[in-house]
């Protein structure tokens, strides 16, 4: 019965009315917050490119942890900046790199904070790259091996969860192979399933330093005119044993966000990128857009195609602000 007996607007009345038939909230628990841990003490290096996130050294990265818990976000995402790299990125799988000495300071204090790892070689190789190179090229089965090193060292210095990031085929089972054969039988992995090769990881790149120094990440990370090749990356991570799966970037990949939650009954995590958050702030910075209602605008969006779990650089500001 179309109107007058139906008034669409009869809910939209007050702000309690819209308040109860809500369909999507916000909220910090199932937020992920990521940071960069580099060398040193007392650093807090603003990144130029992302206003309000830091390069930080261990002692700081506690505090921001600390803090993190205290405002009631689920976890952090640690990225790590080694004080040098090399062709075969040692310091990603290094029991004293950096981000396996954070590891051990943050974990001493706090208690509920979910610690996850992101797994990959961009930030600790030279040459910039998610793998080994040979002859040009990113060596596929070799750096297998070294991304499930990595996994377990990161586990053993007090990680509750590994991120791989890397698009190598076939990491998802190496590493639950290598956690499992180590004890780690509870250690889930949330897999960056559907990483697509996007220009908005460029303000990420300035921040952990890991920009391929040769070539582009194209061989290895997805196509973005690509959908239903995201689904079927997405059902091998889960056959390799993923327990979470991932979505990157979220907000110009909605479309796979609400097509995976369709599909897969799995827990679904979306990263809002350096790009997504560097534009609204850039954009904020001009005057041109409100950026509270942006931050909140486009979280909610990403929650409502169907991400049950957000990685955002707002996490901390959401979580002190909802
Ligand atoms: C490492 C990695 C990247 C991001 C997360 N893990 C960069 C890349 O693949 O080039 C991007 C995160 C962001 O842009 O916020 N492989």
């Amino acid at each position: 019965m179309p109107f007058p007996l139906n008034r669409m607007r009869r809910l939209r009345r007050t702000q309690t009315l819209r308040n109860l038939v809500r369909e999507t909230r916000l909220s910090p628990e199932s937020m992920i917050y990521p940071i960069f841990v580099c060398p040193g003490e007392k650093v807090r290096n603003e990144v130029s490119s992302m206003p309000g996130q830091y390069n930080l050294s261990v002692d700081n990265a506690v505090q921001v942890a600390r803090e993190a818990e205290k405002a009631g976000v689920a976890g952090i995402l640690l990225f790590g900046l080694p004080p040098q790299k090399d062709e075969v990125g040692s310091d990603a799988y290094d029991e004293n790199g950096i981000i396996q000495q954070a590891l051990r300071a943050i974990r001493e204090n706090v208690r509920d904070l979910l610690l996850i790892t992101d797994v990959c070689m961009c930030e600790y190789t030279s040459h910039g790259h998610c793998g080994i190179i040979k002859h040009n090229d990113v060596q596929n089965d070799p750096t297998l091996k070294l991304l499930a090193d990595s996994a377990v060292s990161h586990v053993r210095a007090g990680a509750d969860m590994v991120a791989p990031s890397d698009m190598m085929d076939g990491r998802v089972a190496a590493i639950r192979q290598a956690l499992d054969s180590e004890g780690f039988t509870n250690t889930p992995i949330m897999a960056y399933s559907a990483k697509y090769a996007s220009g908005f990881y460029g303000p990420f790149r300035e921040a952990a330093g890991a920009t391929p120094k040769f070539g582009d990440r194209r061989s290895y990370q997805m196509d973005p005119p690509n959908a239903r090749e995201a689904l079927r990356e997405i059902a091998l991570d889960i056959e390799e044993g993923a327990d979470i799966v991932m979505v990157k970037p979220a907000m110009p990949y909605l479309d796979i966000i609400a097509r995976a939650r369709e599909q897969f009954d799995l827990p679904i995590a979306a990263y809002q990128v350096s790009g997504e958050y560097a534009m609204i702030e850039a954009a904020a910075r001009a005057g041109w857009i409100e950026r509270e209602r942006i931050i909140l605008e486009t979280t909610t969006a990403i929650k409502r195609a169907g991400a049950d779990i957000l990685i955002t650089y707002y996490a901390l500001e959401l979580a002190k602000t909802l």
